[in-house]
């Protein structure tokens, strides 16, 4: 679904990203994880077209996303989900989830699955995102980006701000959108231990490079991980 080949990306005029090789299976999680200034915002926001790359190669589907812009990349079924989530506080839920199915109008059936992953959002729908908890606006904006039936989901840290109970709870979200099926899911992730658990396999980025890769359960087990990302001596 996703092929990233050797990759280079600058920012500021620095190269940020060198030499990414990553892919992504149709109908696969995968975890982008590393500490802060590793590259996953700026790898994700490139996939998405929001950034351009100075070298190498992003398809989806197949397809050159290089050189496309955002807006028709969404169309294609590519959605991003920043860690910053861009809501809009003014609108209702319902209302911001609505938007989310730009250019298309909204449909019941749409409305119907993001409510059954997120029963809060149904109880809250009329209410106004912006007074809503972080991890309600977390739930919104993850359904908000469902409402257009995207094929790539890219979400950007979606424990940002959120108690472990709550990002626990969004990663069962996450966990229930890969056992239904049929949706493709690159996550950036700085809490590792919830990344592995949901996703099938994970990239370790590390100053803009890949540096290991593997299935969860193996990356789990390597020292580097280990120590540098689980916490253990
Ligand atoms: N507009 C910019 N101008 C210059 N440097 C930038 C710009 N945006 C990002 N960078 C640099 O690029 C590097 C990668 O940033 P990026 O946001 O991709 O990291 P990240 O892995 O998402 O980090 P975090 O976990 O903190 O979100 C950092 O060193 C950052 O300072
Ligand atoms: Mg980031």
């Amino acid at each position: 679904m996703l092929r990233v080949d050797r990759l280079d990306v600058e920012r500021g005029g620095a190269r940020v990203l060198h030499a990414v090789d990553l892919h992504v299976g149709d109908g696969e999680v995968v975890a982008l994880i590393g500490s802060n200034g590793a590259g996953k915002t700026t790898l994700l926001r490139t996939v998405c077209g929001l950034l351009a790359p100075t070298q190498g190669e992003v398809t989806v589907g197949g397809r050159s996303v290089v050189g496309v812009p955002a807006f028709e990349l969404a169309r294609r079924g590519i959605r991003y989900v920043p860690a910053e989530r861009r809501l809009f506080p003014a609108l209702s839920v319902r209302d911001n989830l609505a938007l989310g199915a730009y250019p298309a109008r909204p449909t019941r059936d749409r409305h119907e699955l993001v409510f059954g992953l997120f029963p809060r959002l149904r109880e809250r729908r009329s209410q106004v995102v912006g007074t809503m908890s972080g991890g309600e606006q977390q739930m919104v904006a993850i359904g908000r980006a469902l409402m257009s039936s995207p094929r790539l989901l890219l979400l950007d840290e979606p424990t940002t701000g959120l108690a472990p109970a709550l990002a626990e709870e969004a990663y069962a979200v996450i966990a229930r959108l890969r056992d239904a099926g049929g949706l493709t899911v690159l996550l950036a992730e700085q809490q590792v231990h919830l990344a592995l658990e949901v996703a099938a396999r994970a990239y370790v980025l590390e100053g803009g490079t890949v540096t290991m890769d593997g299935p969860s359960g193996s990356l789990r087990d390597e020292p580097g991980v280990r120590r540098a990302y689980l916490g253990f001596a």
